[in-house]
């Protein structure tokens, strides 16, 4: 079976101060959490921070985005080389929030995602739909085109050794969590979509949801067969609010 794996995502957030704390409030749920990855996901700047708070604790960790290049004259990008330096575990590709500010398409995602795996880096791959198609009954095709993106430069393969993270845009921080059911039902399409391809990949990967989960959704949102874990976004800046997540699962 699959572990499951809570993730953090804390976005443009944080302080050296805040920062101490939040990693130093983890410790003891990821510990208690014997059959759970947890996994955090801080600006870059923090990384070197956390390298030393996390020590020996069973907190994964990585950035939320990374260039394509592995150095040179790419000014402001972050290397995965540096990003697996700095001791990451993961690294996220083609948040919502990277697709729609930076213009991120599905060809630059998939890009991405090459280049974090090639770098020994676990590529955690951001897929949802937004209000509109949603509201358009095109859910499944846009998850589909997304993943496409990356199995057609990557091989269906490459997913083995990566996290899907379903991240429906009108969820995430709306405080408007999709329902366990409906999350469920396109977690199972995303994995029997797979299983078209590859059996293997299907039964291993994890698929995680994200948009809005909340200590008191958690535990609903996990009892589903094809949810493997959770991003999560404002609730993980909280070490109360994402150690009971983390319990949870
Ligand atoms: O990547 C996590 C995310 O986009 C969900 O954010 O604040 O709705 O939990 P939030």
């Amino acid at each position: 079976m699959r572990t499951p794996l809570v993730m953090g995502n804390w976005k443009l957030n944080g302080t050296k101060d805040s920062v101490t704390a939040l990693v130093n409030g983890l410790i003891e749920p990821a510990k208690a959490a014997t059959n759970v990855q947890t996994a955090i996901c801080p600006p870059v700047v923090f990384l070197g921070q956390v390298e030393a708070l996390v020590g020996d604790a069973p907190i994964a960790y990585g950035a939320q985005d990374a260039s394509v290049n592995t150095s040179g004259a790419f000014t402001g990008e972050n290397s995965p080389v540096m990003l697996k330096e700095f001791g990451c575990t993961y690294n996220l590709v083609g948040h919502s929030e990277r697709r729609q500010y930076h213009n991120e398409t599905d060809a630059v995602v998939a890009a991405k995602f090459k280049a974090i795996q090639e770098n020994q880096l676990v590529p955690v791959l951001c897929i949802g739909e937004t209000l509109e198609e949603n509201e358009a009954g095109k859910t499944e095709a846009v998850v589909e085109t997304q993943l496409k993106a990356v199995i057609d430069l990557c091989g269906v393969e490459a997913l083995e050794n990566a996290v899907i993270a379903y991240e429906p845009v009108w969820a995430i921080g709306t405080g408007k969590s999709a329902t366990s059911e409906q999350a469920q039902a396109i977690h199972a399409h995303i994995r029997g979509w797979l299983a078209a391809q590859s059996a293997t990949v299907a039964e291993k990967v994890q698929i995680l949801y994200g948009g809005s989960v909340k200590a008191a959704t958690a535990k609903e949102l996990f009892s589903q067969a094809d949810i493997d874990g959770a991003l999560v976004g404002g609730a993980s800046l909280m070490a109360e609010e994402f150690g009971a997540i983390i319990a949870a699962a």
